[in-house]
């Protein structure tokens, strides 16, 4: 099988919708001290991008959590791979995600952020694929809604590959 890839949204079109909600957030933030929760790997390169737009100061903080392995389908089970190395007790706290799908690890790791009650919890995500959603969850801040195709690139793979692309892609498969 042949991994092929076409562009859905490209670099420009991710920058603009970026640097729009940079925007957003510097204005509904002003004069508090905001913190992301990464959710690593795939929120990485959206979590760096959006801080770098956004004027004032952003505190970083990482998550790793577990809901797919290798393929393409969520297990409902949510693995706390690494937790976050400070607490969020009265802390302004946005979770960044490449992507909402299911919404089942958002909404499972969203539940147990609330119980170390923060002084405010939203979530912010790059792409959300609302015909996918089974848990249904809260989404403040969203990029792009797309379809329901197995997207790649800006963080997200396919088997641990394609984070690097500078675009999103759609990944098919065809015979060799
Ligand atoms: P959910 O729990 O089903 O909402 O999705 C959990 C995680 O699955 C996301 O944070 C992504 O890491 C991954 N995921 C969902 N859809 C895609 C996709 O189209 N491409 C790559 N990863 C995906
Ligand atoms: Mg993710």
């Amino acid at each position: 099988m042949v991994e092929k890839i076409d562009v859905l949204i490209s670099k420009e079109k991710i920058q603009a919708a970026i640097d729009q909600m940079a925007r957003e957030i510097e204005k509904e933030y002003e004069g508090k001290e905001l913190h992301f929760i990464c959710v690593l790997k795939g929120g990485v390169t959206f979590m760096v991008d959006l801080a770098r737009a956004i004027k004032t100061n952003v505190y970083f903080h990482f998550m790793d959590v577990s809901s797919y392995g290798y393929g393409t389908e969520s297990t409902g089970n949510l693995k706390i791979l690494m937790d976050l190395d400070e607490p969020i007790a009265n802390k302004h706290v946005i979770i960044v995600e490449d992507i909402v799908d299911s919404g089942r690890t958002l909404s499972m790791l969203r539940e147990m952020l609330l119980r170390r009650n923060p002084a405010s919890l939203k979530i912010c995500t790059l792409l959300d694929k609302p015909d996918r959603r089974v848990s249904p969850v809260p989404i403040e801040y969203s990029c792009f809604e797309i379809p329901d195709e197995f997207v790649v690139g800006y963080g997200l793979d396919y088997a641990q590959k394609y984070r690097n692309l500078d675009y999103i892609g759609v990944i098919s498969f065809e015979e060799e």
